[in-house]
């Protein structure tokens, strides 16, 4: 399946043309500063009575891993999903070893709200994952104080 559907694409926001085409639906490409395409941001699970889903996001070059693209397309994608599409609350669960994408979390400004302990048997091991939780009125007061309170 297809990331996303061929001619529903149009330009986007974010600094230095990095986050430059998305799709209608919610499915976004991650574009490095040349339009390559190096990723993809969306959201699964959309709660429509209370707002919120969950974020799904993956950088599939790892050279370009570490390179502020992830936080950068977060911080893009959390405006069009709190500001266009309205919702309330974005959530995701990440393994606790990868410290990397806990760190872009983190960065941009999601809050650790929990542990699942053994959540997954993986490789004959249990891991841990750890919920994470950004709302409306955080992501506005710190990227998007302009709209003001009622953006709140
Ligand atoms: C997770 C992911 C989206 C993050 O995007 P990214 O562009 O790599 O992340 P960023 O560069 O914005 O931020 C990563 C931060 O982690 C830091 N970091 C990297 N390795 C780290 C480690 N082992 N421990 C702690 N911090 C680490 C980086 O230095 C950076 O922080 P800094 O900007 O303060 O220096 C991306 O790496 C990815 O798709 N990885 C593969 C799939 C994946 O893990 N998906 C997440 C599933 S929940």
């Amino acid at each position: 399946m297809p990331l996303v559907t061929e001619g529903q694409f149009e330009d986007g926001f974010g600094p230095d043309g990095r986050f430059v085409k998305f799709e209608r639906e919610g499915n976004f490409i991650i574009c490095d500063e040349t339009t390559r395409p190096i990723g993809r941001i969306g959201f699964h699970d959309y709660n429509p009575e209370d707002r919120h889903a969950g974020l799904a996001i993956f950088i599939g070059e790892k050279d370009v891993w570490s390179k502020g693209y992830g936080s950068e397309a977060i911080v893009a994608f959390g405006n069009w999903y709190f500001n266009i599409k309205g919702a309330h609350r974005l959530w995701l669960v990440v393994f606790a070893d990868n410290l990397r994408a806990q760190r872009a979390y983190e960065k941009v400004g999601f809050v650790r709200e929990g542990t699942w302990r053994e959540n997954v048997y993986l490789d004959g091991k249990w891991a841990d994952e750890h919920l994470y939780g950004l709302l409306r009125r955080e992501y506005n007061a710190r990227y998007r104080p302009d709209l003001g309170e009622t953006a709140l």
